[in-house]
């Protein structure tokens, strides 16, 4: 199983703050922002770094600098956006492309509304959704953006079911998924319990 559930007091804590439902969309969305902050700094801990010889105010040394700061971060809309800016706040430098996907109330399948990635694709991408449920979504972006051409692809979700990750595991086991909750299981419309709702309609206040 590539799952890595980030455990931290402060991630716990503000997670908490948004699974009450009598937390507004303001706070939920300022939430999210922080967590999609704190959350980036645990995915990206291996990344690779280069020495490089800089010169402080008192002498010359060998500091390290990211080797490829080269990344895409695709949201899932709607939701999905509510991420984008905390993870851009610690990765400045990555380019961001848009996948639009909804779950049919009926089937709760995926249906693409919308596809904007850059035309010159970073070889490697995070895509970013609050919610994995069914895994439906995930899973058909991850196709989507496959059919492109990327190879390193790593999933950052904020509630996870057992169900999505393993269809994530069984449909593309060479994906990493980093949540900070793997919750119970998923009620009968697909919801993911306890959960948190609806992250698109807390995110955007379409209750
Ligand atoms: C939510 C969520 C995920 C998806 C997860 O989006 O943001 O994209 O459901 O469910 P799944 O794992 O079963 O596919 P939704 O389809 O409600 O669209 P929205 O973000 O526009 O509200
Ligand atoms: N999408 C959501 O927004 N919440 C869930 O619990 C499941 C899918």
């Amino acid at each position: 199983m590539n799952l890595h559930i980030i455990k931290h007091p402060l991630i716990e804590h503000k997670l908490t703050m948004m699974r009450d439902k009598n937390t507004n969309s303001k706070v939920f969305r300022e939430l999210l922002d922080e967590i999609a902050m704190l959350m980036t700094y645990e995915v990206t801990r291996n990344w690779d770094m280069e020495p490089v010889e800089i010169e402080t105010p008192l002498e010359k040394m060998t500091g390290h600098t990211l080797k490829n700061s080269e990344i895409t971060i695709i949201p899932i809309l709607r939701a999905g956006l509510g991420l984008l800016n905390g993870v851009l706040k610690i990765i400045p430098k990555a380019h961001v492309g848009h996948i639009g996907l909804y779950r049919d109330p009926k089937t709760h399948e995926p249906v693409e509304y919308y596809c904007g990635l850059p035309k010159q694709m970073d070889a490697e991408a995070i895509v970013v959704d609050p919610m994995l449920a069914t895994g439906g979504s995930s899973s058909a972006a991850i196709t989507m953006l496959k059919k492109k051409g990327l190879k390193k692809i790593t999933l950052m979700v904020l509630v996870a079911a057992p169900e999505g990750v393993e269809l994530l595991n069984r449909e593309h086991p060479d994906v990493e998924i980093y949540t900070a909750a793997l919750d119970r299981e998923l009620n009968e419309n697909a919801y993911i319990l306890p959960g948190l709702g609806d992250a698109g309609d807390r995110v955007f206040g379409t209750l």
